[in-house]
């Protein structure tokens, strides 16, 4: 049988297949593809963007079946200086490199700067992670954020509905509507916590940098309703049944 490019429920682009049952990342799996070495159905695949049907569909690499997994889902909380990615070019640490005894190749969902820390969760499920990372469904995220001297009233009150901040291609935008209150204020500093449906670059950091108070310390406290409850710094589990059933039918919460 030849590889198909059919369009129907169930069906995955063949890198995406590859990443969340073959033990690499989406960029190897793109390598391995051009590479030559996969085959679906017997047939050398020629692009990433062959889609397939995992429940019927034969994968091979190097003539190697590959097999879909079982979906897992697992909160980390990840501690200052790990990269949130599944692979780093450059070989620094990653959250991925803390998941020893994870049952399969998971991927974090979104990202936390390399000097934030806090939950975050990492699946092999490309169709949730897609569902909370798009800006539609406007998932809520909570961060605590130590920022340099007491924001008055008027800067919480911009905070809370929009500043103008840099996108990564350097554009500014402004940011959607957040929740903001001041947990603790200290002599020179204060401690924020702020609730965005967004998941940009940098987002709460050039938010308070926006309002003149840019931020020490950054940790996100919860993702949706997940928080590090009992989880130390560095630490990993996985969701609960209830948690993922949660997760997937929440609306924006
Ligand atoms: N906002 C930031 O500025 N950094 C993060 O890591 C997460 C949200």
């Amino acid at each position: 049988m030849a590889a198909r490019v059919p369009e129907s429920e169930g069906e995955v682009r063949l890198n995406r297949f590859l990443a969340e049952n073959g033990g690499v990342s989406r960029r190897e799996a793109d390598d391995i593809i051009f590479a030559g070495r996969v085959t679906v159905n017997g047939t050398v695949a020629e692009t990433p963007a062959v889609r397939i049907d995992a429940t019927r569909d034969s994968v091979k690499v190097s003539g190697k079946r590959i097999w879909p997994q079982r979906k897992e889902y697992v909160l980390l909380n990840k501690p200052e200086g790990v990269i949130s990615s599944a692979d780093d070019p450059q070989h620094r640490r990653t959250v991925v490199d803390l998941l020893h005894g994870v049952r399969a190749h998971v991927y974090p969902v979104g990202r936390l700067d390399v000097n934030t820390s806090g939950v975050m969760l990492l699946t092999n499920d490309g169709d949730l992670a897609l569902k909370l990372t798009h800006p539609r469904f406007g998932f809520s995220k909570t961060y605590q954020a130590k920022v340099q001297g007491q924001p008055s009233p008027r800067a919480l009150q911009k905070l809370a509905t929009g500043v103008h901040i840099p996108t990564e291609s350097g554009r500014m935008e402004v940011s959607l509507p957040a929740k903001v209150k001041i947990v603790k204020t200290f002599e020179r500093n204060a401690l924020l916590e702020i609730t965005v449906q967004e998941g940009r670059y940098h987002l709460v950091r050039s938010m308070c940098a926006a309002v003149g108070h840019p931020v020490i310390k950054l940790s996100r406290v919860k993702f949706g309703f997940l928080t590090a409850a009992g989880l130390p710094l560095g630490r990993w589990r996985y969701l609960t049944t209830d948690e993922v059933q949660r997760l997937k039918g929440e609306k924006a919460s």
